[in-house]
């Protein structure tokens, strides 16, 4: 059988074919073979796979020191298949032998994948055993149909108050964290993973430092929470197709744990280094570059990552919390804009904020959550324009309070503005180990609000 029906049959979920290939996965699979023909810098241009192979699928290649090197399709040019390589190839030439390998297009999640760190290419870094599980997952499974994204209606309580009470999130909503660098991204992303209540939480550490992942899975998460969450890592210093299949491998593994009845939490770290890798990949392949440098393909594939995520009917969905590097603080610049569109709201963490020692640093005033205001009750909203009114009339003055030109006592409003502004502060200073709770968020700014009225 071509390894190429066995992959239709893997990626269908009717019985038929599953006991058929369940028959056939004993029987030997005629092995699909080519050879190198030409590499140029990270390259590989193999002959003999183009009728068989796809993209995505991983090849093995015998270098000519005997020793062997995986690397990914990434496009087809005539009767090559092009590959970038998972590693070194500096052994490796032209007649080199490349063996298809087969079902590298599909994960096997499983429940003992939760408590595990797994690099790239899903080997298990830490804890574990992590055993494959019985059902196939296409690592780049097409997103649901838009007709079945149930609305997101419940609330969710993340534990984060600056977001529990002004950016109220709902059940399979996606949010993106978007900031310029070092304004507390990360630390944000590890309170949630502590602070917010789900069944299992998935943590995708792409194209960052190695000490996050140190970081992330000590600093953040007590052995109980390390025991829910199933973590998957790449590294800046890793090949561009490593980095992409750690977030195809993260998201796969969120779905399995979605249909499996659980609520899941995803968290990226971040999309900005995804699409730097899926730019660098579209590079390698010889595609035209577009916007801001970045070949077309990049804004295609992202919303296909991005929108597996969210609400599903008959599940809890996959709540997701993204997040973006605002490079130079520009909003604007072309993967902040895309990913703005594609999520369900934008959470802004503002330097400004974050210089005046305010953690986390959260502008609630221009951040946005879509669901707000379908999760709220009507007192909770009518409470949040109230204090968005009082703020910004606060950011009014600001610049003069600053400079010492305004004097307490001239007016009125603006002094209560000064007020409420000063409480809301202190009620947004949230220490990275304490746990808010949702309905005690809306209560405190709501008692802030009554005692502003009421002076
Ligand atoms: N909640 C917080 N409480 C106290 N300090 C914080 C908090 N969040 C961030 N910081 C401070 O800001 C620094 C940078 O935070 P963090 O690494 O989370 O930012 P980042 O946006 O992820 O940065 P990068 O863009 O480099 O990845 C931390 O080392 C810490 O000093
Ligand atoms: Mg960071």
């Amino acid at each position: 059988m071509p390894v190429a029906d066995a992959k239709f049959f893997a990626s269908s979920d009717l019985p038929a074919h599953r006991r058929l290939l369940e028959a056939l996965a004993g029987a030997r699979v005629a092995e699909i073979v080519g050879r190198v023909r030409a590499i140029s810098d990270q390259r590989i241009a193999i002959g003999g796979l183009a009728a068989h192979g796809a993209i995505g699928d991983v090849v093995h290649l015998r270098a000519r020191d005997g020793s062997e090197i995986a690397a990914e399709i990434v496009a087809f040019d005539g009767p090559d298949a092009i590959a970038l390589p998972f590693g070194e190839i500096s052994a490796l030439g032209p007649g080199c032998e490349a063996r298809l390998s087969p079902a590298s297009a599909v994960a096997r999640p499983d429940d003992s994948w939760l408590g595990c760190v797994f690099d790239g290419m899903g080997r298990c870094l830490i804890g574990g055993p992590a055993v494959d599980g019985s059902r196939d997952y296409p690592l780049r499974r097409p997103p649901p149909p838009a007709a079945a994204r149930g609305l997101t209606t419940e609330p969710v309580d993340i534990g984060v108050v600056a977001m529990n009470a002004f950016l109220t999130c709902g059940l399979g909503q996606r949010l993106g964290i978007f900031a310029g660098s070092g304004v507390g991204k990360t630390t944000l992303l590890g309170m949630l993973a502590s602070h917010a209540r789900f069944d299992a939480v998935v943590i995708a550490l792409i194209g960052e430092r190695g000490k996050e992942l140190a970081d992330f899975v000590l600093r953040y998460l007590s052995p109980e929470q390390r025991a829910r969450a199933a973590v998957f890592v790449s590294t800046s210093d890793e090949p561009a197709v490593l980095r992409r299949r750690a977030s195809f491998l993260a998201v796969t593994a969120a779905e399995y744990f979605r249909d499996t009845g659980r609520r899941v939490l995803f968290l990226m770290d971040s999309v900005t280094r995804f699409a730097a890798a899926l730019r660098e990949i579209g590079v390698a392949a010889a595609e035209p570059t577009g916007v801001g440098g970045y070949p077309g393909s990049v804004f295609a594939q992202m919303p296909r990552l991005l929108e597996r995520l969210g609400p599903l009917e008959g599940t809890s969905g996959i709540t997701a919390f993204i997040t973006v590097l605002v490079e130079g603080d520009d909003m604007n610049e072309p993967v902040s804009d895309a990913v703005r569109g594609f999520l369900d709201g934008h959470v802004l963490l503002d330097r400004r904020i974050a210089d005046g020692g305010r953690y986390p640093a959260i502008d609630v005033v221009r951040s946005v959550s879509r669901a707000a205001p379908q999760v709220q009750v009507a007192e909770h909203r009518e409470a949040l324009r109230r204090a968005i009114a009082l703020e910004s009339a606060y950011r009014e003055v600001e610049d003069l309070l600053r400079l010492g030109l305004y004097k307490r006592g001239t007016d009125q409003r603006t002094d209560r503005a000064i007020e409420y502004h000063e409480r809301l502060e202190s009620m947004l200073q949230q220490e990275v180990a304490d746990r808010s709770e949702l309905e005690e968020d809306v209560r405190t700014l709501r008692a802030i609000l009554d005692e502003i009225r009421s002076e």
